[in-house]
């Protein structure tokens, strides 16, 4: 077990790394406008889609998602498991309140997937494969997320990851809680389809 202060230097690193608005910068970077005026608002790959631009849209889901592994691959490497969990929650916390942003971040789909490929991939690979059943059966991406984010913890039940299911419940709570006005929207019928403008 790593010593309190590596953790802590873990935990802050990983902060760091998920607090990088990919979608923010693509968006500005490629002249889509400001993603708080378009659809949802969110810094997202599904927002980033509404400006039309696929491109821009694979490119912060590969990047939002990249962020979360490497800070898990990078925590494991220097450090150890401990450190790797502790950096794969603290890269959540950066994608959803950057301090960049103010504190008004993402939903963490992307990198929840990122860093559960890096930190569990049987797990990450489940979580894949329930985003896309969940989004394409429905048209909707917050449907392919929750899908996602309740078979994380589903998973590391189902696969034995011990204390881990900690974690994994953690990051579904997060999520649900970061879709909160999605949900709404599902309820009441008025979620845009993937790629609608909403
Ligand atoms: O990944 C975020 C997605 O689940 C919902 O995004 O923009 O429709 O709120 P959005």
């Amino acid at each position: 077990i790593s010593s309190p202060l590596i953790l802590t230097v873990w935990a802050l690193l990983g902060y760091l790394i998920g607090s990088i608005p990919f979608g923010m910068i693509l968006a500005r970077a490629m002249n889509l406008g400001n993603l708080r005026d378009i659809g949802s608002g969110n810094i997202g790959a599904t927002n980033v889609l509404r400006t039309g631009n696929k491109t821009a849209a694979a490119l912060t889901l590969l990047f939002d998602g990249g962020k979360g592994a490497v800070a898990v691959l990078l925590a494991r490497a220097m450090v150890g498991e401990d450190a790797a969990q502790i950096a794969a929650i603290a890269a959540m916390l950066g994608h959803c309140y950057p301090i960049w942003l103010r504190f008004k971040g993402g939903k963490g789909v992307a990198t929840l997937l990122g860093l559960l490929l890096a930190l569990a991939w049987p797990v990450g690979v489940g979580c894949c494969i329930a985003w896309l059943i969940g989004a394409l059966s429905t048209r909707i991406s917050s449907m392919g997320a929750l899908a996602a984010a309740a078979a994380s913890t589903f998973l590391m039940v189902l696969l034995n990851f011990g204390q881990m299911v900690v974690l994994g419940v953690a990051l579904t709570l997060l999520i649900y809680w970061r879709h909160r006005a999605n949900i709404k929207r599902i309820r009441s019928g008025e979620e845009p389809k993937i790629g609608q403008k909403g």
